[in-house]
């Protein structure tokens, strides 16, 4: 998708996919996971996902995403305060809990991430269309070149009966996007058909959310 798509759901506030609540399965997974504490734990393609602020319990979160109005609302909606710097292409959101560099996730450099321990992925990779979906796990890698365990949470459903985003991801795909990791567990699977996904109600034959852990 091109960013004056997204852009355009920002402004228009045509953002289905944001969640009024945490995720069911972020404390579930995480109470599961083993990562090294001491990295940061980022959020690409994040949104203003309260997400976010929950993960930032276990330690510093830094999230990317393209749509400034996002950054403001992420912490607006919860009274937060907040600095503001601009930086080359981006803008870097300060808080002591979650930082967000607003720009784009595919010109980040590994340098404005530092360390990461954890990634967390809801609704970035199945934002994508297919090659984009590559070159996004590419630059995750080049951004994460350490040892990092990344939770996944992917969306499968007939993809003809539904113009994305969100795409269909099938477990087979992100095998192969991974294909560099040492591991890579299916660890829960939410069955959402004829349920609302976040704020939107797909008519689909089948939809289904598959959670993974990833290890490299
Ligand atoms: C489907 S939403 C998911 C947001 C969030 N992860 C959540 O769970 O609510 C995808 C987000 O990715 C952002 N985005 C799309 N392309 C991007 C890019 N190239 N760089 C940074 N953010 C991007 C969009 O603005 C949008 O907020």
């Amino acid at each position: 998708m091109q960013a004056e798509f997204w852009h355009n759901c920002w402004q228009q506030q045509r953002i289905g996919f944001h969640q009024s609540e945490i995720h069911p399965l972020l404390p579930v997974l995480c109470s599961q996971l083993s990562w090294d504490k001491s990295g940061a734990i980022f959020a690409p393609l994040s949104g203003k996902s309260l997400d976010l602020w929950w993960l930032s319990q276990h330690g510093k979160v830094i999230g990317a995403e393209l749509s400034e109005l996002a950054c403001q609302q992420f912490y607006q909606q919860q009274g937060q305060d907040y600095m503001v710097q601009s930086q080359h292409k981006f803008k870097r959101f300060s808080h002591p809990a979650v930082d967000i560099w607003q720009g784009d996730y595919f010109a980040l450099a590994p340098e404005q991430l530092g360390q990461v321990g954890l990634i967390y992925d809801r609704a970035a990779l199945i934002a994508l269309p297919r090659q984009m979906r590559i070159d996004y796990v590419q630059q995750l890698k080049q951004l994460c070149p350490g040892s990092v365990c990344m939770v996944l949470l992917s969306l499968e459903y007939p993809q003809h009966e539904l113009a994305g985003p969100p795409f269909s991801v099938t477990e087979q795909e992100v095998r192969q996007l991974f294909d560099f990791a040492a591991s890579i567990e299916l660890v829960a699977v939410r069955n959402l058909t004829g349920r609302p996904f976040a704020q939107r109600q797909f008519n689909l034959s089948q939809l289904l959310e598959k959670a993974f852990v990833i290890y490299w």
